[in-house]
């Protein structure tokens, strides 16, 4: 080991995934992530249980990722950790976890803004995977945010437009339960839409300022649709079930195509990202292909293990603070309310 490697530990604890990650100059070599189940249960994360299930995970977990990556404790540079945004009692342990590991080796910590974290998973070093260049335009889509950044360098970033209610993730998962699916639903709207028409029904898009979204609507309008259907078809969930996946997707990825075309309009920048749970969904990263093809834009889609919560994207964002010797104060809190642009 010389002194030109640069070993790191990345903790992640903002919801409802419990993560560890070990990062070498960039490269990641080990990412574990342990899912908390006992949510599905009650059809949402229960922030209480997500704590008590972070308390559970987090030795194993760190342990599994120090193990997978072929390196010890003492090897060690840093340690960086999600400060926020995030459930309180989940951050929490993260964040404690990290300051005491780093006090107890004696190496700088580093905290890291979960939001910035999604986007700058694009920096990760991986073959075959071109990098965004500066600046880019960025369409961060997950359980808790949907808002398009214009990204000027890895810790420049501003916020152009967002949603004013709920967050695209939500949009998936609330219209998922209105289907009796369980929680979190958009993976398995993903799903069923593969095999449905996704013009079989229509619900209209809501009117927001052009780089702004609104989803409260259209999940009303989901569920108005699918109870006046019932009342004349009480088996119509389970006789269109894909049909409605279909519709559903192509609705909220046809929304948030608008929504970028209308920031590449006004930025005039033609490279475009996505970040978070829902650049999972297979429809946005079709239609993002295509636009490359129709619209000459550039592209950059992240590899699939890198888009739902986990602890690589905290990894590769506290190695880029290392580089520039960006570390944290024992006396760093965790803040559940923190914004990409902080
Ligand atoms: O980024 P993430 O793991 O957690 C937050 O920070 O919120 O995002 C989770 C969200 C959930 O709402 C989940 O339903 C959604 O991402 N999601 C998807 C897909 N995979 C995950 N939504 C639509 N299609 C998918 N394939
Ligand atoms: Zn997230």
């Amino acid at each position: 080991m010389s002194n030109n490697d640069i070993y790191l530990l990345g903790i992640e604890s903002s919801c409802d995934d419990t993560s560890a990650s070990v990062i070498h100059n960039g490269k990641i070599l080990s990412n574990i992530v342990a899912n908390q189940e006992i949510h599905a249960k009650y059809g949402g994360v229960v922030p209480e249980l997500a704590s008590r299930a972070h308390q559970q995970h987090i030795v194993p977990v760190v342990h599994q990722a120090l193990k997978e990556a072929g390196i010890e404790k003492k090897d060690l540079n840093a340690i960086c950790f999600t400060s926020g945004p995030g459930l309180m009692g989940s951050l929490l342990v993260g964040t404690s976890f990290a300051k005491s590991m780093a006090l107890s080796l004696g190496i700088p910590l580093i905290e890291v803004n979960h939001m910035q974290a999604h986007i700058l998973a694009h920096f990760i070093e991986e073959e075959e995977q071109k990098k965004p260049p500066f600046p880019f335009l960025c369409l961060t889509i997950s359980g808790g945010h949907t808002q398009i950044v214009k990204v000027e360098d890895y810790f420049k970033m501003t916020i152009l437009g967002e949603t004013i209610d709920d967050a695209v993730g939500e949009a998936f998962d609330k219209s998922a339960k209105i289907l009796g699916l369980p929680y979190p639903g958009g993976p398995l709207i993903d799903k069923y839409a593969q095999k449905g028409n996704p013009k079989a029904f229509r619900f209209t898009k809501p009117k927001v300022n052009p780089m702004d979204f609104s989803f409260s609507g259209l999940k009303t309008a989901i569920l108005y649709f699918i109870q006046k259907q019932q009342k004349t078809n009480p088996k119509f969930i389970e006789e269109n079930l894909f049909d409605i996946c279909a519709s559903i997707q192509n609705t909220i990825v046809s929304i948030l195509m608008d929504k970028v075309k209308n920031a590449v309009e006004e930025t005039g920048i033609k490279h475009v990202a996505i970040a978070g749970g829902v650049s999972a969904n297979s429809e946005i990263r079709k239609r993002l292909r295509a636009a490359e093809q129709q619209m000459n834009w550039s592209c950059y889609i992240p590899k699939f293990e890198y888009t739902t919560d986990n602890a690589a994207m905290i990894a590769i964002s506290g190695y880029l603070k290392y580089l520039k010797q960006d570390f944290s104060d024992v006396s760093v809190s965790a803040k559940a309310r923190l914004k990409v642009d902080h």
